[in-house]
């Protein structure tokens, strides 16, 4: 069977993905198990997808329910778990009002344009500048391609979006220099995830909302990454002392279904109009109901506390494996890069070997974006087993 799909995979599927040899067939909470019945720890979440871990009952219940009740009917129509998500996101945030999309990519091309948008409504003179950083990953179509600096990205889509600054990553100098009137908006991640786990540092942050401010432009924190208490708060922007005037989310935000929102202030949303934009499967009552039940246990203080002391817990062990191919280990809560000084593939591959799935940012940074739900045997198992790994290479 798993040859077969393997086969059927590389002779039908684009392939896009570097994937690995196994065939996942099923998962329970922290556990999954390929098509040989072998059985793995999952400490990545589908890169931060499913907080509450694998065949959750309650998401399975919300999503089969709101399925027989009343699944797709476009955004022509009124649903009630569209509005009472988009109530709960504002209740439980700065924003005032949500777009929903169905992916973090799509997230970040309507915060472009609400951007755009915005600074037509402010100012006659050009100002449609956009400020990424060094390091950043804000998805792959062309508008989002164009605010990630990664040259393999990039350079076999170029012409790309025109008007993007790429400045320094945590280097308030040069996004001075960089952020002026022309500036339309400046997005960032609290955390870098994709680019290797690099929090922002505070000043930066609270420089980058002060440099905004002077200047009318939006700041744009991307929070698909670490939002809905990946970081140990709801949202990454709580305790840099700083609120974003749009913030992104997807990932997590449907625990395994695919949505993603646009929150924003309504001095934002006052520019855009009917017809500004749209999306057909957006917001529908299916995904929101799972969300609703997502967010609803991601902001109750218990998960935040849960994922606070876990990620604490989990970088110490980390920070205590005594392996010279260890360089540094950082992150917030329960999303931790370990930086190697050899790379990061070798030893995903060891893992699989051992039965745990691990993730990597960039070439040589180990990444761990467990569930939430992850429990202290659960890091003594990863703590053992990369120590052994490890030892190996
Ligand atoms: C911070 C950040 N922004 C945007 C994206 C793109 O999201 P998606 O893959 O859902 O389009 C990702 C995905 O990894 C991300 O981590």
């Amino acid at each position: 069977m798993t040859a077969n799909i393997r086969e059927k995979d590389s002779r039908h599927v684009l392939q896009t993905y570097g994937r690995a040899p196994f065939v996942l067939d099923r998962g329970v909470g922290m556990h999954v198990w390929d098509t040989d019945g072998k059985e793995y720890l999952d400490f990545t979440s589908g890169i931060a997808v499913t907080p509450f871990g694998h065949a959750d009952p309650e998401i399975a219940a919300a999503v089969s329910d709101q399925m027989m009740r009343l699944g797709h009917v476009s955004n022509l129509y009124h649903t009630a778990p569209q509005a009472e998500l988009a109530d709960m996101l504002c209740a439980h945030s700065f924003a005032d009002r949500v777009f929903f999309c169905n992916s973090g990519t799509e997230a970040i091309e309507g915060a472009i344009k609400f951007a755009r948008k915005y600074a037509r409504t402010v100012t006659d003179r050009p100002k449609t500048q956009i400020v990424s950083f060094s390091g950043a990953f804000h998805g792959r179509s062309v508008g989002a391609l164009s605010l990630t600096p990664r040259e393999a990205y990039q350079a076999p889509f170029r012409p790309l979006m025109s008007g993007v600054a790429h400045v320094p990553f945590n280097d308030v100098a040069a996004a001075q220099e960089a952020i002026g009137p022309e500036t339309c908006a400046v997005f960032v991640e609290p955390v870098q995830g994709e680019g290797g786990v690099n929090p922002a540092t505070p000043e930066f942050l609270q420089a980058l909302r002060a440099l905004c401010n002077q200047h009318g432009a939006l700041l744009v924190f991307d929070e698909i990454q670490t939002g809905m208490g990946r970081t140990g708060t709801l949202w990454g922007y709580q305790g840099c002392g700083v609120q974003p005037d749009i913030m992104t989310l997807a990932k997590a935000l449907g625990g395994g279904l695919p949505i993603g929102a646009v929150l924003m202030t309504e001095r934002v949303a006052a520019a855009m109009q009917p017809g500004d934009h749209g999306s057909t499967f957006a917001g529908g009552p299916v995904v929101c109901r799972a969300a609703q039940v997502v967010l609803h246990r991601a902001a109750a203080p218990e998960t935040l506390a849960h994922v606070a002391e876990m990620g604490t817990l989990l970088m110490e062990r980390l920070s205590e494996i005594n392996s010279p191919h260890i360089r540094e280990v950082r992150g917030r809560g329960l999303m931790i890069g370990v930086e190697l000084d050899i790379p990061a593939g070798p030893v995903l591959a060891a893992g699989y070997a051992q039965g745990m799935l691990l993730l990597n940012a960039g070439p040589n940074v180990l990444r761990l974006l467990p569930p939430y739900i992850i429990r202290e045997d659960h890091i003594d198992t990863l703590v053992n087993g990369l120590t052994s790994i490890l030892r190996e290479q």
